[in-house]
């Protein structure tokens, strides 16, 4: 899976991929993040990307000549889509993720300040994404938690014992508690079911904390 990310700060996205999983899955092959700096593009000679806005208001607006020359360098795959974070964007959730991992390239553009001229959306057509109904001061973020989701669901990147099948909203529950040693800790014992190696047993357990769970917490899943 291929992500070209037009950001503004390309260190806020390759210093998180140093770490953990998404490093290993880097090195393995199995994603390959790019960035791309629409500040490498403007034509204006001070190096410009933004301006305030017409109209009068707050803050600055990120001009469209960057982006779009920024847009159209890179080289699109065969199976490609492009997204713009964005708080007006639909809520990414379960779903969404798995029908990104579907693509074999994801374009992502990360906004900053007041967010991007209008014209940029009219001519690249995104599809728009948010990470919830607030707002943060830029995309990369939003544009980190795609590319972690995502590369969760990619073949490889998790290890053996690292399973999603069992994860919150794999099957629209949410996952049951998980215990680890010590067997007590401040007078809480972890349930005895756990520890009496009856795999029918504890998976039954497992299902009923699992939905009563999801009862409590997220009825709407239910
Ligand atoms: C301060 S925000 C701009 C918000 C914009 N003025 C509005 O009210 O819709 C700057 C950038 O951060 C990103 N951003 C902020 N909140 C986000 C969210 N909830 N989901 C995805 N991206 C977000 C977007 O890329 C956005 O262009």
């Amino acid at each position: 899976m291929k992500f070209d990310i037009l950001t503004l700060f390309p260190e806020m996205i390759e210093s998180h991929l140093n770490y953990s999983i998404l490093n290993r899955a880097e090195n393995a092959g199995i994603i390959d993040v790019n960035t791309i700096n629409p500040r490498d593009f403007t034509l204006d000679k001070h190096k410009k990307v933004d301006n305030p806005p017409f109209g009068g208001g707050a803050g600055m607006v990120l001009m469209p000549q960057p982006y779009v020359d920024a847009y159209e360098s890179i080289e699109k795959l065969e199976n490609s889509i492009t997204v713009m974070l964005s708080p007006q964007g639909e809520p990414l959730n379960e779903k969404l993720v798995l029908d990104l991992a579907k693509y074999s390239q994801i374009i992502m553009l990360c906004g900053h300040y007041e967010g991007f001229d209008e014209r940029i959306r009219e001519i690249i057509k995104p599809r728009e994404i948010s990470l919830g109904d607030f707002v943060l001061t830029g995309g990369e973020l939003p544009a980190l938690c795609v590319i972690d989701a995502v590369s969760r669901k990619l073949e490889g990147t998790l290890g053996k014992t690292e399973s999603a099948k069992d994860d919150s909203f794999a099957d629209g529950l949410l996952e049951y508690p998980q215990y680890t040693k010590p067997r007590e800790y401040r007078g809480l014992k972890v349930p005895e079911v756990l520890l009496n190696g009856n795999h029918k047993e504890i998976n039954e357990f497992r299902q009923s904390e699992r939905i009563k769970r999801t009862k409590l917490r997220r009825p709407d899943l239910l």
